[in-house]
């Protein structure tokens, strides 16, 4: 399902305060599947509006996933939301959140930021914390570069929308410890997700795969091959997949899917992630997807 109870998990590696840095489309949802698990959760963003936004965003969430646990007692949905909001505290200060077992970072994918954000939570958190990025394309080894607990480290990469999707991906750093490992496995496990592993490759193992996927999807469209309804349609009605190859690049935003590209053929080489034209144009116009109102297709 798409949700679980209370963590059960009794080891004394147990997380139980989560700190989350980054309230954005990703940032929320993972700070509202951790107060979902019954975890005290910490949301570090950079201003008091953005915060704002965020919570008006778990809410919503919460109501969603708390109206189909309580379908036949809806006296109880605004229980739920009302208790899972309440173990998320906002702030944003990041001292607030540096008391906690794990911290979790989705801001900006930009490499120095997140540098210097993990160098400054390394100085500031206690011994036993753990450290996390959810890049989708960085290397995780280069992120943590400059800190000193490498043993605490790794990569927890979660899909958007982060309620709903079942994956987590745990990514190994070069130094990780086992029971680093375990605690983000049995972490994962506990906020509802099934975990995979992978090592620190551009891409990791999903990204890298839908890669050359949406790549050939553009170029399809590009060359006029189909129509954009007819490539979507295909691979749903074809392939089972829940959007067509164009309508998730809007909803993962042109920006998104070009940075994604482009980095995967920095790290490869692999002409397969070569730009493309039509993307790049996109993505220059302004033209980012469902967030910008218009991608492949429009939004109101
Ligand atoms: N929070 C909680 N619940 C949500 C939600 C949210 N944000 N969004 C949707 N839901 C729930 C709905 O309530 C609904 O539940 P029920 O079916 O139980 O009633 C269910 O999810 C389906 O939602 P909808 O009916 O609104 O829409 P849908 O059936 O079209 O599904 C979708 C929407 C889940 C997004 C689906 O289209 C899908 O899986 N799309 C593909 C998404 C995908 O591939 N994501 C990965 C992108 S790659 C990535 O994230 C990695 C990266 O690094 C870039
Ligand atoms: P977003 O722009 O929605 O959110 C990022 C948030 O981080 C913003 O609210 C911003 O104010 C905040 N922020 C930036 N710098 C900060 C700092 N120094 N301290 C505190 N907060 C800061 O972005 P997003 O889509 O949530 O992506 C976040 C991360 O997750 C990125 O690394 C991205 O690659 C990764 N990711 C994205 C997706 C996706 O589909 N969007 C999927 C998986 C992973």
């Amino acid at each position: 399902g798409l949700t679980r109870n209370f963590s059960n998990s009794t080891s004394l590696n147990a997380i139980k305060t989560v700190t989350v840095v980054g309230g954005g489309l990703m940032g929320s949802g993972i700070a509202q599947v951790a107060a979902q698990a019954g975890q005290n959760v910490n949301l570090i963003d950079l201003k008091p509006e953005l915060l704002d936004t965020a919570q008006k965003s778990i809410q919503n969430n919460l109501h969603r996933v708390a109206r189909k646990i309580h379908k036949d007692a809806p006296a109880k949905i605004e229980e739920y939301v009302k208790e899972a909001s309440e173990r998320i505290k906002v702030s944003t200060n990041l001292e607030d959140g540096t008391n906690a077992d794990l911290i979790v970072e989705a801001i900006v994918e930009k490499l120095d930021v997140k540098q210097q954000l993990f160098n400054r939570l390394d100085q500031l958190c206690p011994e036993h914390t753990i450290l996390a990025s959810n890049t989708s394309s960085i290397s995780i080894n280069e992120i943590g570069a400059g800190i000193k607990r490498k043993n605490k480290f790794g990569g927890l990469h979660f899909f958007n929308p982060v309620p709903v999707m079942r994956l987590l991906e745990v990514i190994k750093s070069e130094q990780m410890s086992e029971e680093t490992y375990q605690a983000m496995m049995e972490w994962g496990k506990s906020v509802g997700k099934t975990c995979i592993t992978c090592k620190d490759t551009p891409g990791f193992v999903v990204n890298r795969l839908l890669g050359p996927y949406s790549a050939e999807a553009l170029r399809m469209y590009e060359r006029g091959d189909a129509s954009k309804e007819d490539i979507d349609i295909g691979m749903k009605l074809g392939a089972g997949y829940p959007m067509g190859p164009l309508e998730l690049s809007d909803y993962t935003g042109l920006d998104t899917n070009k940075f994604v590209l482009n980095v995967l053929y920095e790290k490869t080489g692999n002409p397969v992630f070569k730009s493309i034209p039509l993307l790049d144009k996109m993505v220059a116009e302004g033209k980012l997807g469902v967030k910008t109102g218009e991608g492949f297709y429009k939004y109101k």
